[in-house]
């Protein structure tokens, strides 16, 4: 049985004791596996997987079917951080039964304990409907990447008073509408302080400055994986890229000069002829 040790309630209410929340995306059994095995406390089924995994330009092509396919692969490798999972583009736009119809989708199908949807006003009606229904809603305001096209590109969000103004009524709409935690993306440190400070629900930001309740990033970035893509608000804590690349670079060298496969990574008949000999005494 798999224990979680991360809630939904125990999230909401880290809040309270100021002990920063940690979220990082997951698309794979493997990396939730491993990642589930540090102390992070929340792993999202992003829908930037549309990028990082399938090499798209944007997240807008991504379907349910992919965040079920990707959310069941992690869901298998975690036991205790909170999994949630993206709701992609249209699959709560249309209307408010499709999008309570999508977000049970992704929990009894996928296995997530949570969803996240982008927006604020424009869909507080879905988001009631789903919080009604009893499934937990993570929001998220901001740079909203699904709305890439009506920004005209991946810019920052709440720079002008009007701007920033209708970013807080969002923050301030989906806490009342019963959202457990809120993503800020993309917006001054200033805008995301203010949030923070006038929310009882806690903050995670992503290129949203220091003073939110949790920080959230996308693994792969974090990791280095992708040595062409290095925004400001990213940290590299490693440089995957290298390490891979230098690995496979040592595996064709030692192919082409016969070093490996060795000895000790082959079988021969001697050998298990003798295995045999003691498996049998
Ligand atoms: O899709 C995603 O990975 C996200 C986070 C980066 C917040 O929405």
């Amino acid at each position: 049985m798999k224990t979680q040790a991360v809630t939904v309630p125990s999230i909401t209410t880290r809040k309270k004791s100021g002990k920063k929340i940690t979220a990082l995306t997951a698309y794979d059994y493997n990396f939730a596996k491993l990642l589930d095995r540090t102390s992070i406390d929340i792993l999202l089924v992003g829908d930037s997987l549309g990028m990082v995994s399938q090499g798209n330009a944007n997240t807008l092509s991504v379907t349910l079917e992919d965040i079920v396919y990707h959310t069941r692969c992690v869901n298998k490798g975690v036991q205790r951080a909170l999994v949630v999972a993206d709701m992609p583009f249209m699959s709560y736009q249309v209307s408010v039964e499709s999008a309570v119809t999508n977000a049970g989708i992704l929990i009894q199908q996928g296995g997530a304990a949570a969803v996240k949807l982008e927006g604020g006003g424009r869909i507080i009606s879905q988001v009631n409907a789903i919080i009604k229904a009893g499934i937990p809603v993570m929001g998220h305001v901001g740079l909203t990447p699904q709305s890439v096209h009506q920004f005209g590109g991946y810019k920052i969000q709440g720079k002008t008073f009007l701007d920033s103004k209708q970013i807080k009524q969002d923050a301030k709409d989906l806490q009342k509408a019963g959202v457990f935690a809120l993503v800020l993306e993309g917006i001054p440190e200033e805008l995301a302080a203010e949030i923070t400070i006038d929310l009882e629900i806690p903050t995670i930001g992503i290129g949203a400055g220091s003073k939110c309740d949790g920080q959230i990033l996308v693994t792969h970035d974090l990791l280095g994986l992708n040595p062409d893509f290095a925004p400001k608000f990213v940290k590299r804590y490693a440089y995957l890229s290298d390490v891979i690349q230098n690995s496979v670079k040592d595996f064709i060298n030692e192919v082409q000069n016969e070093t490996f496969p060795g000895s000790e990574h082959t079988y021969n008949l001697k050998q298990i002829a003798l295995k045999q000999v003691n498996d049998d005494r």
